[in-house]
């Protein structure tokens, strides 16, 4: 299914209203977390980018963000994929189409803090786990995670 998709920087209001719904509904709302927290102050900063994939009938598969946080480095946030197509290589391509990014960018290096659930999936595409970092939610530990580019 999501090999033939394009991912992209959503474009339209019903695009950016998919990509979000996506992120709260796989980020934060299973922790009764408001609407509304899914967003970031710096989602609309030039620098940060967006990367959906949009499946037929118009809702988000897969969303992802990145942004540079320092010399050559890069971040990667929010990696969300629909429950129903976990698990299907969407996570998959949403992380290399935003290291392609990265690495247009003139970036080096990509950082994460991956939930312990995630930390597999991200191993599995190449990144280290660095260090234990914070436990969001009160419930949720993640890991700060690296990999070269
Ligand atoms: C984590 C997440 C983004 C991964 O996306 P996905 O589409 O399910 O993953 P993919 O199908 O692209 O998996 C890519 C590879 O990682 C492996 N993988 C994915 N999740 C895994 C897991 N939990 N444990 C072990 N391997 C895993 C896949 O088997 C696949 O391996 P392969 O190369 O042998 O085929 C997605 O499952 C998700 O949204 N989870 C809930 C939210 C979340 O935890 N987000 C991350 C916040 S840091």
């Amino acid at each position: 299914m999501s090999a033939s998709l394009p991912i992209s920087c959503p474009q339209t209001p019903a695009e950016w209203a998919a990509y979000y719904r996506l992120r709260y509904a796989v980020l934060r709302q299973p922790w009764q977390q408001p609407p509304g927290s899914e967003r970031a102050p710096d989602d609309d900063a030039p620098t940060t980018t967006h990367a959906l994939l949009l499946a037929p009938g118009g809702y988000a598969a897969g969303v992802g963000r990145l942004h540079p946080c320092g010399p050559g480095q890069g971040q990667v946030r929010f990696m969300a994929v629909q429950p129903a197509c976990q698990g299907r290589g969407v996570g998959r391509r949403v992380l290399h189409h935003l290291e392609q990014a990265a690495s247009q960018q003139g970036l080096t290096e990509i950082v994460l803090h991956a939930r312990a659930q995630a930390v597999p999936f991200y191993q599995r595409l190449g990144y280290a786990v660095v260090a234990p970092s914070h436990t969001l939610f009160g419930c949720l530990p993640h890991f700060l995670m690296r990999r070269l580019i």
